[in-house]
């Protein structure tokens, strides 16, 4: 039995991520959050032939409350995307407010649950969540975690069609390290399932980086004003929300990238800052999900030499970003 929560469910991405849950044979109860449209797709929703009993509330009555009430799983897709020109980091203003009072909600609704921050900019929403928990006396490192799953998907397919196979996609896994924005993207593509043409050049080698760390923005531009990647992270988010329930649900050996703190695995927390050279309270690296949230988080290993530079230069605006979160919050309360 697994209850699982969207908060933002009527948006660009909350409603093809709620038909994807719905869709889920392991997900039992469907809770819509949002402040419009949810008795709408929540209906809609409804018709469709599989387990989950689906309900949508707003803000009224104490709809968050309502929707929250028993949560395993809550999602939070709610708040403003890009437009062109912007960067992640310019959505703070507006977002920053949503998702701590949506935090807040669930901190005292649904202490337990496990938390999967979509909305941007994930580097610092996530280090929001973390520190309205501290606040309510309810944190769990281990239960927080920023969806970095698009970055991974969209490295797997950029790899594919550069091996001139997307059937391939599917399996092809590269770990996507660092952030959620710009140059704190890190893919690892020495780490590839797939490795890499050895004729591919440097050019084409750093276009390829370029790609996965931007391709957000080809999605903001072809969208022109109309928003960014909504069905690609429906997916994504989807894929990571259903290794969180399998893992819940005591499957064994599931693994994925994600920005975490580093608290949820002490241990490993010190490796990977040992291995950055600098303490960050949060890095997204994979992790090993148990019926309890993190159970391990993996060290980066060995890099080339062009992955320590990615590495290095990502640091100081993820270390911005996180702190940026934190602040907001602290100086709120
Ligand atoms: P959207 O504007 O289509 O949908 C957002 C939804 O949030 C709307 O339905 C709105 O009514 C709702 N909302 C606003 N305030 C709310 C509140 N206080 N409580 C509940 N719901 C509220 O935006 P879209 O395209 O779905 O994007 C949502 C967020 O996801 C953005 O911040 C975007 O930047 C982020 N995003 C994250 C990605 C990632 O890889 N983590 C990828 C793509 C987008």
């Amino acid at each position: 039995m697994v209850k699982a929560v969207v908060l933002g469910a009527a948006g660009g991405i909350g409603q093809p991520l709620a038909l994807l849950l719905k869709a889920n044979p392991l997900v039992t109860e469907l809770g819509l959050f949002d402040i419009v449209n949810t008795p709408g797709v929540a209906a809609d929703l409804a018709h469709i032939s599989t387990p989950a009993k689906v309900e949508g509330y707003l803000p009224a009555d104490d709809g968050l409350k309502k929707a929250l009430a028993g949560a395993d799983i809550v999602v939070i897709p709610a708040g403003v995307p890009r437009k062109p020109g912007m960067t992640r980091d310019d959505l703070f203003k507006i977002n920053a407010g949503i998702v701590k009072d949506l935090a807040t909600g669930i901190a005292t609704t649904a202490p337990k649950a496990f938390v999967l921050v979509i909305s941007n900019p994930v580097n610092s929403t996530v280090p929001i969540v973390a520190e309205v928990f501290k606040k309510h006396g309810v944190y769990d490192p281990k239960r927080l975690f920023g969806v970095t799953t698009l970055d991974v998907v969209r490295a797997s397919t950029f790899v594919a069609e550069i091996l001139g196979n997307l059937s391939l996609s599917k399996d092809i896994i590269v770990p996507v390290v660092g952030g959620h924005s710009g140059v704190t993207i890190v893919p690892l593509l020495s780490k590839s399932t797939h490795p890499l043409p050895a004729s591919l050049s440097t050019t084409d080698y750093e276009a390829l980086i370029k790609r996965i760390q931007f391709g957000g923005d080809e999605v903001v531009a072809a969208k022109n004003g109309a928003g960014s990647a909504t069905l690609s992270m429906a997916y994504a988010g989807a894929e990571f929300a259903s290794k969180v329930i399998r893992a819940v649900n005591g499957e064994k050996g599931i693994s994925a990238p994600s920005f975490v703190p580093l608290a949820a695995d002490p241990a490993g927390g010190a490796v990977l800052t040992e291995e950055l050279g600098q303490e960050l309270e949060f890095f997204s690296s994979t992790v090993e999900l148990g019926a309890e949230g993190v159970v391990k988080i993996n060290p980066l290993g060995s890099l080339t030499d062009a992955e320590k530079a990615l590495v290095k230069a990502a640091i100081p605006e993820l270390a911005t970003n996180i702190q940026k979160g934190s602040n907001y919050v602290i100086d709120i309360y």
